[in-house]
C-alpha cells in the first residue's frame, strides 16, 4: 500500500494551507504527520480521503493486492460529535460502522464472524467487557476514545488514518495504544496525526511537519532536530541538554 503526494496545494477559503508538498509513504509502517493547531494535518487526512480537493497536485494512492477485496480505508476522526442523549452502546456503535463498511446491498453480505471482530476490535484496545453494552454517553473521554479507535481497527483495511488518537487517554494507556499501532503497522499503512510524536518513535519510519504553508519531511533524525522543530514551533521547541521536546499547548 502506497500514498504517494505530488506538488500537493490545497487552500480552504482563501487561506493556503498546505504548499507543493510532495512526499511517499509506503506501507507496513507508521508515519507520522505533526505541526501546531491549525497547521494542516486534519486538512491533510482529509484529502487523502478524498473529501476535501487538492487545489493543485495529487494524491494516489497504490495498492500491493490489485484483488483486495473490501474497504482500503478506515479512519478514525479527530472528533465526533455523538448527540449527549443518543441511546448507543458501545457494542453498537462499533457494529455501526463494520456494517457501514460492507458493499451494497448489505443482506448479501451477511457476515458470519461479525461478532467475533466487534469482540476482538474492543479487546485490541482494552474496553473491560463490562462496558460493551454501557450506552456511550455514560463514558468517560479517556475511555470514549479507545471506543473510537475500536470502531477504526474494526474494519481490516491495509491502511489507517488516525487523527491523534492518543489525545485524552492517560499516561500508561498510551503506551498500551501506542504499543498496539506499532505492532499493527507491521502489516499496515498507518498515517497518524499526533501533536507528542514521542511516544510512537520506535515505530515511526518518518515524519512529516506541517506549518502554515511550509513542511519537512524526513526521518526521524532529520526532523525533530532543535534547528527544524524551532522553526515550526518558534518559543514552544524547547533544547533540555541534547533532547528536543515540544511543550504541548494543545
Ligand atoms: N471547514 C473549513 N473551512 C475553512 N477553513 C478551514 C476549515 N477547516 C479548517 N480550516 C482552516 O484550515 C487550516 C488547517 O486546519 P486543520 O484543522 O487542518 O489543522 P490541524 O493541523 O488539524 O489543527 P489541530 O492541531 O487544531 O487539529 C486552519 O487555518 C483552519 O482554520
Ligand atoms: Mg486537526
Amino acid at each position: 500500500m502506497k500514498v504517494i503526494i505530488e506538488a500537493l496545494t490545497i487552500k480552504r477559503g482563501s487561506k493556503i494551507v498546505i504548499s507543493n508538498l510532495s512526499a511517499s509513504m509506503e506501507g507496513p509502517g507508521l508515519y507520522q504527520v505533526i505541526g501546531p493547531n491549525g497547521s494542516g494535518k486534519t486538512t491533510l487526512m482529509l484529502t487523502i480521503l478524498g473529501v476535501i480537493k487538492p487545489t493543485s497536485g495529487s494524491i494516489r494512492v497504490e495498492l500491493n493486492n490489485r484483488n483486495h477485496n473490501g474497504p482500503i480505508f478506515s479512519y478514525m476522526p479527530q472528533s465526533y460529535s455523538i448527540p449527549k442523549d443518543a441511546p448507543i452502546t458501545v457494542y453498537e456503535f462499533v457494529k455501526g460502522y463494520y456494517e457501514l463498511s460492507k458493499p451494497w446491498p448489505r443482506f448479501l453480505h451477511r457476515d458470519i464472524s461479525v461478532d467475533e471482530k466487534i469482540r476482538r476490535a474492543l479487546e485490541l484496545v482494552n474496553i473491560p467487557k463490562s462496558m460493551w453494552m454501557e450506552q456511550l454517553r455514560n463514558l468517560s473521554g479517556g475511555m470514549l476514545q479507545r471506543v473510537f479507535l475500536a470502531r477504526t481497527l474494526v474494519i481490516d483495511a491495509p491502511m489507517i488514518l488516525l487523527d491523534e488518537p492518543l489525545s485524552n487517554i492517560d499516561p500508561d494507556g498510551k503506551v498500551d495504544i501506542a504499543e498496539l499501532l506499532g505492532e499493527l503497522s507491521r502489516g499496515k499503512l498507518i498515517i497518524t496525526t499526533s501533536h507528542d510524536p514521542i511516544l510512537l518513535l520506535d515505530y515511526t519510519k518518518k515524519i512529516l511537519l506541517l506549518g502554515y504553508g511550509f513542511h519537512a519531511y524526513g526521518d526521524v533524525n532529520e526532523i525533530l532536530k532543535y534547528e527544524i522543530l524551532s522553526k515550526f514551533y518558534k518559543k514552544c521547541a524547547v533544547e533540555l541538554d541534547k533532547h528536543v521536546h515540544i511543550v504541548d499547548w494543545h
